[in-house]
């Protein structure tokens, strides 16, 4: 076949013309290749830039069990002249989990006295939502105390109020809905104490009626719709470097996650002071959005499970401290007991709790981490012994393991050969870089050793400045060049089985980190146009390999064109993927080589724009979003335009 020509395009005003190559692709659907496994394209979560607490979790009330280290951050006393008063208890010898509660007195005859909570930056409050207050309480003798619940704007008007009489002399939570009136993003909850005498109060929260599946105390539904959106065929969690934490005391123990509310041991945030300039001391974690809810969200959005643990070691960036090999142990058993959490049966330990919090069915988990960022022969020393472990007793379990923060060096190069060596299933590279790295390397995989370990891409994100600026954009020269990129990793599915952008999540007045894919506030959320990449490439991932060439090469940056194709076999299309990431159109005619007809109009999504310092917020939340079309297949031909700094996806039919 002729490979290049030129196409003469004529102007109905003038002579000619411009002539304009024509770049011939061609797609061999008679042939396909590797598998596309199910968990290409999948989610990577973390408690960073206020994800969990302050976000995903939609809880809105900050510190409600007084368990930070200011016992009172994120509370204001209202009133504080009066002679009444608040008290801080701590019974962590009875109950470690949950040492604090409040003592509240109101003396005889003085005006009522009160509490105010600022919620996580502000309460985001819709109007005519119910919002459901509860709150764990006990009366001291004697004592009559009340509360009148208000939530105000800025300005001090209240915008939704009900009160709650409780009565009880031993703990007990009390519970009460009531409706606001307006729309407010930065509500302020009011609690007035009223009557005399003393009583004890802990856990107090807010939840908005409107969760993801109208949980109670559930997750928000404006942040789970997005990842569902997604159509993730995994979901990583908790992190990231939270699961090492700073030291190993703060590091993420997932026992202390699941279980009652108010026995989940909160620990501090790692990223609260991880940056300078982005200081973040009043974040915690709470666990409200602990190992059982994320093993449920995973289920929600249909992605397999991808719990990472701590292997014995603490963030390296940090105290860099391990655990001796001879004090593993506990670490190991961890593992193995989740296992048992996710996949036992009812009668055993594990399983039984589980069971407990509302989920007999096993959560059917393939896969498990052993560590995060770690690197040396530390870790492999560690990994041995959790692999030998864990493979004993569960030998289906296919387990992750990682070669460290950055994608090519001593490190990686030595964790890369020592992993090799012990025949590790699936290792995890992470790639922070400028876009132009991420162009250059559509092909990293080509030439990947076929007959070892399968890649876990399991965090990438493009940096506009560079890695930790808190000036890097989601900007559309990141995303278009993550989408080249992402090319290459279909190419070479057969070695690449998962993939994540990473961070996910981040609030618009709290994040530590920049870039992520999804930015929000207390009220509104949007998809970055790192988030359409991700989406197309996971809505329209396919089934099978196919391959596409340009002068019998895989298209991986000439004329500054990136290419990968598949077959779907569930709905018997071909899907193309083709970015153009230079400033003029590109002329493409798409040969497809199948002995099958073709459906005669195809479907075609493009995320465009010819500026690429744009970005998607919370004013334009769709400014880069895909468009939706058709397109004429001429027999086994297309002719297509791509346009300037473009990513389009082809949807093709083969008849029957
Ligand atoms: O994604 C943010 C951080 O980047 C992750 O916690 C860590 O794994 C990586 O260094």
């Amino acid at each position: 076949m002729k490979k290049l020509f030129y196409l003469f395009l004529f102007f109905t005003s003038g002579i000619i013309c411009q002539a304009q190559t024509v770049n011939v692709i061609s797609v061999n659907a008679d042939k396909p290749g590797s598998s596309i496994q199910p968990t290409m394209w999948g989610i990577f979560f973390e408690d960073i830039n206020f994800a969990a607490d302050g976000g995903i979790y939609a809880e809105m009330v900050k510190n409600r069990s007084f368990e930070f280290y200011k016992p009172m951050m994120g509370w204001k006393i209202l009133k504080p002249d009066t002679t009444t008063g608040v008290l801080i208890i701590n019974r962590g010898e009875t109950n470690p989990a949950n040492p604090r509660f409040a003592r509240i007195t109101v003396a005889p005859g003085e005006a009522s006295f009160g509490l105010s909570n600022g919620g996580f930056r502000g309460m985001g409050i819709k109007k005519g939502m119910t919002y459901h207050f509860s709150v764990l309480v006990r009366q001291l003798e004697g004592s009559t105390l009340k509360i009148r619940i208000e939530l105000v704007n800025p300005k001090g008007e209240v915008i939704g109020t009900t009160n709650l009489n409780p009565e009880a002399k031993e703990w007990k939570k009390y519970a009460v809905s009531f409706m606001a009136t307006a729309a407010e993003p930065k509500a302020i909850l009011n609690l007035w104490f009223e009557g005399n005498g003393s009583f004890d109060i802990d856990m107090i929260s807010l939840f908005p009626d409107d969760t993801w599946k109208n949980r109670p105390g559930g997750l928000r539904s404006d942040l789970v719709q997005l990842l569902a959106d997604l159509k993730p065929g995994f979901l990583r969690f908790p992190g990231g470097c939270i699961v090492e934490g700073r030291d190993l005391e703060n590091r993420y123990q997932w026992k202390k996650t699941i279980g009652n509310i108010q026995d989940r041991h909160l620990i501090v945030n790692r990223w609260n002071t991880e940056f300078a300039h982005r200081l973040t001391p009043d974040y915690f974690q709470s666990f409200g959005m602990g190992f059982f809810e994320y093993f449920q969200l995973a289920e929600d959005i249909g992605a397999e499970p991808l719990p990472v643990l701590n292997c014995g070691m603490a963030c390296q960036f940090n105290t860099a401290e391990v655990v001796p090999m001879d004090q593993l142990d506990p670490y190991i058993q961890d593992a193995l007991d989740l296992i048992e959490f996710a996949n036992g049966s009812i009668d055993s330990k594990w399983g039984k709790i589980r069971a407990g919090m509302g989920h007999p069915a096993p959560f059917n988990m393939k896969f498990i981490g052993i560590g995060n960022e770690q690197w040396g022969s530390q870790y492999i020393e560690r990994y041995k012994v959790f692999v030998k472990t864990i493979k004993e007793k569960y030998p289906d379990i296919r387990i992750v393991t990682g070669t460290g923060p950055s994608p090519s060096g001593k490190d990686f190069d030595y964790a890369s050969k020592e992993l090799k060596k012990l025949n590790a299933q699936i290792v995890d590279e992470h790639y922070y870089a400028n876009p132009d790295w991420f162009l250059q390397n559509a092909t990293r995989y080509d030439n990947y050793e076929r007959n070892s370990f399968k890649i876990f891409a399991g965090e990438y994100a493009a940096q506009s400045k560079f890695t930790c600026s808190p000036d890097n954009q989601n900007n559309w020269k990141c995303a278009l060049s993550e989408a080249a990129f992402m090319t290459g990793l279909e190419r070479n599915a057969d070695i690449v089985n998962m993939c994540s952008y990473a961070p996910l999540f981040a609030h618009v007045d709290a994040w530590q980190w920049t870039p992520d894919l999804i930015w929000f506030d207390n009220l509104k959320s949007f998809g970055t146009t790192n988030y359409y990449v991700q989406k197309l490439f996971s809505n329209n991932k396919g089934t099978e390999v196919l391959s596409i060439f340009m002068e019998n090469k895989p298209l991986t940056g000439q004329n500054g064109m990136y290419a990968s194709a598949a077959f779907d076999k569930n709905s018997n299309e071909i899907i193309l993927k083709l970015i153009n990431s230079t400033e003029k159109t590109q002329t493409t005619k798409v040969v497809i080589e199948s002995t099958k007809k073709l459906g005669p109009i195809g479907k075609i999504f493009v995320l465009k724009n010819e500026d690429l310092s744009k970005v998607n917020s919370l004013e334009q939340p769709k400014l880069i979003s895909p468009s939706e079309d058709e397109f004429a297949v001429k027999g086994k031909t297309l002719s297509q335009l791509l346009e300037p700094y473009s990513f389009s996806v082809l949807r093709i039919k083969v008849m029957k």
